[in-house]
């Protein structure tokens, strides 16, 4: 393939992408664009993980929002706080709660678990969202000793050990 079909390539697909994203905007504009609607949830219990931030915090208000109750499990108490009291402003609702859940450790889960249980409330959904992104790159973690993968680890983050 010679140099000048393969930018030729490549340009096709940049054009296609940008008709989509363009496409995308334009619906969204038009009159008519409506986004789904969901019956009203009373009554039913959903946690979200990591509904402290980015999809599981829109989520986690999405539900609110149906009258849901909602747990946001999460790892950060004042981020946590502070998404619960926007939630409930935002939804009138004021069954959103948070507890505390840093999934890289198996005791925390354990533990979360143990409190959503001792509230003796079924549970309807699970959101099972957080994770480390690349945006939320962590230093490894103190519960993951015993890590040896032999590349990036995707769990801990942990670098590759030197040969
Ligand atoms: N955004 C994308 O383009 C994309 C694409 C594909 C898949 N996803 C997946 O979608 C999910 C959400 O993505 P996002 O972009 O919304 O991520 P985000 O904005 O980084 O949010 C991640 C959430 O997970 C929490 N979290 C991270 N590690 C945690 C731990 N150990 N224990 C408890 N909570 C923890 C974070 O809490 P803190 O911030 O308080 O630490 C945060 O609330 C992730 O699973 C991601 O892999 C995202």
């Amino acid at each position: 393939m010679s140099l000048l079909s393969a930018a030729r390539a490549a340009l096709r697909v940049y054009a296609v992408g940008a008709a989509v994203v363009v496409a995308q905007l334009l619906r969204r504009r038009l009159p008519g664009f409506a986004e789904p609607v969901f019956p009203r949830q009373l009554e039913r219990v959903a946690i979200v993980t990591g509904g402290t931030d980015g999809i599981g915090y829109a989520t986690a208000k999405h539900l609110a929002k149906l009258g849901m109750h909602v747990i946001i499990g999460g790892n950060n108490k004042g981020k946590a706080e502070e998404a619960v009291r926007k939630i409930k402003e935002e939804t009138l609702n004021d069954k959103v709660e948070f507890l505390y859940c840093d999934l890289a450790s198996m005791r925390s889960i354990q533990q979360f678990v143990q409190r959503f249980k001792m509230k003796k409330i079924p549970l309807h959904v699970l959101v099972n969202n957080a994770a480390a992104t690349r945006r939320t790159r962590r230093t490894p973690r103190a519960s993951w000793p015993w890590c040896s993968s032999p590349t990036t680890c995707r769990r801990c983050w942990r670098p590759r050990a030197a040969p």
